[in-house]
């Protein structure tokens, strides 16, 4: 199992809406993909239900986790068809022992897809964090393959960039060497200059973190998720569809499907992906 956790202390980044794309996406790959809303704001829950109320409660949530004799209380999202934990509005209860949410996202570990037998078990968990330095953000970061932090390219987001690597590599990295550290710039307004300026000068200053796609400000990224659809589905401009679906698609390439035999699957290129690759070069040297 390989475990994404989608943070920044930052908020209205998009650490929701990229989340749900994350699980949209694997899930739709054929992976068996579990996303977990870890923000007592219950958004990814909302998103993954269409239902605003949905978190008002303690039974049935994320929450069980932290006690081990309760069951793991899985639903299947009737509009995108991953699996997912739901948010509770009481999840702050828990923001006071590190060492036991570690062990409670622990169990994910071991968690198996119902009705698909012994073993089946989640080959991605996607946890979407609150927006707030605390035990809901640092552990999963403790245990997890990947740390997925969107930023929007402004002032803001590039100071909490920065903190966001002191934290990273003061704090996290030492216990958790395997975690990779990977950037998305998202929210882009494609007419102001000084986020293009600022997109292009985090990409150049650190091309191991920043992911080379950015994600562009677009009213139909929210209209598409309301009718079910990632963006590259709902999108109408070639380049931001390709930025959207090639993102999500490399974030998944080292997942595998299979515990035992890491290299069993074979995700297939998408049919455009040289030309996607060609006109990527092409722009790049203009
Ligand atoms: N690329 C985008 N284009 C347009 N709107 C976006 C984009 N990304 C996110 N949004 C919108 O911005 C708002 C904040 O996004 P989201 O909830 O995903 O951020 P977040 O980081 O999870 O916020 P929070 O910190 O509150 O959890 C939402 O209304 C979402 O629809
Ligand atoms: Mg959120």
């Amino acid at each position: 199992m390989k475990l994404f956790a989608f943070a920044n202390q930052k908020g209205g980044v998009g650490k929701t809406t990229l989340a749900v794309h994350m699980a949209i996406h694997a899930h739709n790959m054929g992976f068996r993909t579990l996303l977990v809303d870890l923000d007592q704001q219950g958004s990814a829950t909302f998103l993954a239900t269409g239902d605003g109320d949905r978190h008002q409660t303690m039974d049935g949530t994320a929450l069980d986790l932290w006690y081990p004799d309760r069951k793991i209380p899985v639903q299947t999202s009737p509009i995108f068809g991953f699996d997912f934990l739901q948010a509770s509005a009481g999840l702050d209860a828990v923001d006071d022992d590190a060492a036991a949410a570690v062990l409670a996202l622990r169990r994910l570990d071991t968690l198996e897809k119902a009705d698909e037998g012994p073993g089946a078990f989640y080959h991605l968990v996607v946890v979407d964090c609150p927006p707030a330095p605390g035990v809901r953000q640092v552990a999963p970061l403790l245990i997890a393959d990947k740390h997925i932090a969107p930023v929007t390219p402004d002032a803001l987001g590039t100071q909490g960039l920065l903190s966001l690597v002191q934290t990273y590599t003061g704090h996290i990295r030492p216990d958790n060497p395997k975690l990779e550290f990977k950037v998305l710039i998202n929210r882009v307004k494609a007419n102001s200059a000084t986020n293009l300026t600022i997109a292009s000068a985090l990409l150049e200053g650190f091309p191991d973190w920043v992911m080379p796609h950015q994600l562009y400000e677009r009213e139909d990224v929210r209209k598409g998720l309301r009718l079910g659809k990632p963006y590259w589905e709902a999108c109408r401009d070639d380049a931001q569809r390709d930025a959207w679906y090639q993102t999500f698609y490399s974030l998944l390439q080292d997942v595998p499907d299979d515990e035992d035999n890491p290299d069993s699957r074979e995700v297939q290129e998408p049919d455009d992906a040289e030309e996607i690759l060609t006109k990527q070069r092409e722009g790049g040297e203009q």
